[in-house]
């Protein structure tokens, strides 16, 4: 099986898993679960945009009251909270499109939260137009991402 048909027989699967629900770390939970155990990445999971606890922001460690946390994923413990427009993943948030790092050692401010990670992609799920989330996919080898993966999955994050 290609990637490709891979990913066709798994997006219907998806969303008839998710359709009837409507609680988002549920869908979220069963989205990574499906993807992970599919294509057996390095790390599968989301980052979730909420307001920065309240010291944070009495400490002025920067002007955006939002940060990335840690939400469900499948594969090693991972870092819980990004900043605004750092790592691949802040960086995504920021710019609100989906981030292709073949390299993550030549990504500038990526936050390794595993040696093991090597490339990556990014998915921002917006609600409104405005990002509320990213789906992060981590692979254990360089080059693992591409325009198919970056098509099947921004249709998941809808
Ligand atoms: N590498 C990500 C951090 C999250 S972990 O990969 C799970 C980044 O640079 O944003």
């Amino acid at each position: 099986m290609t990637k490709e048909s891979t990913y066709q027989s798994l997006i219907p699967q998806i969303q008839s898993l998710v359709s009837g629900e409507t609680d988002l770390i549920a869908n979220m939970a069963n989205i990574a679960a499906a993807l992970h155990n599919t294509f057996h990445f390095w790390w599968t999971g989301f980052y979730i945009v909420k307001e920065k606890p309240k010291f944070e922001i009495i400490n002025h460690q920067s002007s955006i009251n939002q940060e990335l946390v840690l939400g469900p994923f499948q594969g090693p413990v991972a870092c819980t909270r990004i900043p605004y427009n750092k790592g691949v993943c802040g960086t995504a948030w920021a710019q609100n499109k989906t981030l292709i790092v073949p390299n993550v050692h030549e990504f500038p401010g990526h936050i390794a939260c595993s040696s093991a990670s090597k490339s990556e992609i990014v998915v921002p799920i917006r609600r409104n137009g405005e990002v509320i989330a990213v789906l992060d996919i981590d692979s254990a080898d360089y080059n693992t991402f591409d325009a198919i993966d970056r098509q099947y999955l921004e249709q998941i994050a809808i």
